[in-house]
């Protein structure tokens, strides 16, 4: 597999008046295309910062961060957006719905400008909402506005999905739940997923774990099996 993600010496210092805060300390690291990784670490590890990096939504203090042989750090402002806008999708620990449309609607705004979008009743049944298509989100479970926010994010077909805490408001079953959808999407559209967890129960289902901690990669981790979703153990 070709490598998606390319850091070298990743720096980032958030500066106070007083004092230097290093979320990511000399980050070197090599991403490849259509792996489930996991970045595991407790909070304030940097784990949100390094999520930004990639996504472009902020830069660097320090080195280099390629997408294929793109460096992020040289593109334009109109190259950023065309580079968000056609290849990443976001799913956060809130779902971010628009409470006055329906589920379709809902995902229907993820096809905005898309170049190359999915078929979108593919991606409702895929994610299991067909039934649900046509209520609003007050009516959903959690795990349901989840897998709105899932398909919203899938349907305009990113080459990476970002994950940030996508479990985090969800009780063990429907977080499972909703992490086998993420698994299947891998395996149906080789979605590259990066998903960030202080979770370490989510580790099993990853081709790649990385942890973290105090801003540093304490240790990458290759599975050679990936467990289903749905037989991870919560610790
Ligand atoms: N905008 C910011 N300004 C100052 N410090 C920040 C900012 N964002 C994050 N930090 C600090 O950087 C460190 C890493 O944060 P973060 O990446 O959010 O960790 P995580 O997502 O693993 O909880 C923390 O110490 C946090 O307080
Ligand atoms: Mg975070």
């Amino acid at each position: 597999m070709k490598e998606i993600y390319k850091l070298k010496n990743v720096y980032k210092i958030y500066k106070n008046f007083s004092s230097e805060n290093m979320a990511l300390d000399d980050i070197n690291l090599e991403l490849k295309e259509g792996q489930i990784i996991v970045i595991l670490g407790p909070s304030g590890s940097g784990k949100s910062t390094m999520l930004n990096l990639l996504s472009g939504i902020d830069v660097p203090t320090k080195g280099t961060i390629n997408f294929y042989d793109k460096e992020i750090g040289q593109l334009t402002d109109e190259e950023l957006i065309t580079y968000r806008k056609e290849n990443l999708g976001f799913i956060f620990q809130s779902y971010n719905l628009i409470s006055n449309l329906t589920v379709k609607e809902n995902i229907e705004l993820g096809l905005n400008l898309a170049l190359n979008p999915l078929d979108i009743n593919q991606v409702i049944e895929t994610v299991g909402l067909k039934a649900h298509e046509n209520k609003y989100p007050y009516q959903l479970s959690g795990g349901q506005m989840q897998r709105v926010a899932i398909a919203r994010a899938l349907v305009k077909n990113p080459k990476v999905l970002f994950c940030d805490e996508p479990t985090g408001a969800l009780d063990e079953k429907t977080g499972k739940n909703v992490l086998a959808s993420l698994q299947e999407i891998n395996q149906k559209y080789k979605t590259t997923m990066i998903i960030v967890t202080h979770n370490p129960s989510i580790a099993d289902m990853a081709n790649t774990v990385i942890k973290m901690n105090s801003g540093k990669i304490k240790e990458i981790k290759t599975n050679k099996k990936q467990k289903d979703a749905i037989e991870l153990r919560w610790a």
